[in-house]
């Protein structure tokens, strides 16, 4: 690991990015380590909307796993180390994630915003219902009907609340991360991403949006990222032993 040394952040506004980097340490894998596939799957199968009208079983079967795997593991040093600086800055801390696991909530985590959604919640496929907190695993046959489309005459199934390629993000969150940037009156602005490639937007163009504001910009992942050359500082290394020391409640940026 580069030396690191802690931040001050005890005057900051500071705005997290995290990516599946951060959950790579609780034993999830991230997305772009094998050929583009999520475990023997085309992305196009399992993360698109015409994957799913294409073959719901297999979808469910693959957030079902995911739901599973995510049950069984823990936060990380990292994620705690995150919490922890939230702890310490209260409004003037934001999460951004694009995990869909919930580690960051289970150490923690309050002010998160989930722009890719969670594995724990499920929506319906055809009319607005409010998305719910499940942890089911629809691993046969018996796929999660929406009772009120149902209820209206209409046969639909429950997807999970996942943004998937070709989706809009929330504009609310997009809206709630940009008031955040904006309300600094003075305030330095930090931006730190974690554990992402830099690979999807509008994720990736945070960092831009972040220094038009005029933020400090610092990246920390395992290996160079597509837009590393956007930030001003590049931390290489694994965060769950960078962010401790990075965001140390030990170091100056205690106050
Ligand atoms: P990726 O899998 O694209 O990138 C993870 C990054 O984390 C890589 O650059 C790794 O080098 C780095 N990394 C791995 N282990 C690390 C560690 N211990 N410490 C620090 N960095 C580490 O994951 P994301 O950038 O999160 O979207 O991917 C973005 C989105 O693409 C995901 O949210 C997902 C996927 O399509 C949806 O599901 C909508």
């Amino acid at each position: 690991m580069a030396p690191v040394s802690p931040l001050d952040l005890s005057q900051s506004r500071v705005l997290v990015l995290t990516g599946a980097g951060v959950s790579a340490e609780s034993g999830l894998a991230t997305f772009r380590d094998s050929n583009g596939l999520w475990e023997q799957h085309r992305v196009e199968d399992v993360a698109t909307p015409a994957g799913f009208a294409n073959d719901p079983e297999l979808v469910w079967r693959f957030y079902s796993r995911r739901r599973e795997q995510a049950k069984t593991v823990e936060p990380n040093a990292g994620h705690r180390a995150i919490a922890a600086l939230e702890a310490r800055l209260g409004d003037r801390f934001l999460l951004v994630t694009q995990n869909v696991d919930g580690l960051h909530q289970r150490a923690g985590s309050e002010r998160v915003i989930e722009i890719h959604g969670s594995l724990f919640r499920t929506k319906c496929w055809a009319c607005d219902l409010e998305p719910f907190h499940d942890t089911a695993s629809y691993m046969a046959e018996r796929l999660p009907i929406c009772d009120r489309c149902e209820e209206a005459g209409r046969k639909a199934l429950l997807r999970p609340d996942i943004v998937w390629f070709g989706e809009m993000l929330d504009p609310n969150h997009l809206h709630a991360i940009d008031s955040f940037l904006r309300r600094g009156h003075g305030t330095p602005l930090v931006f730190l991403a974690v554990g992402t490639s830099g690979a999807v937007w509008p994720a990736a163009g945070l960092v831009h949006q972040a220094r038009g504001l005029g933020a400090s910009t610092i990246l920390v992942n395992a290996e160079a990222a597509e837009n590393t050359a956007h930030f001003h500082r590049f931390l290489e290394g694994r965060s769950a032993e960078i962010l401790p020391v990075l965001l140390g409640a030990d170091g100056p940026a205690s106050g």
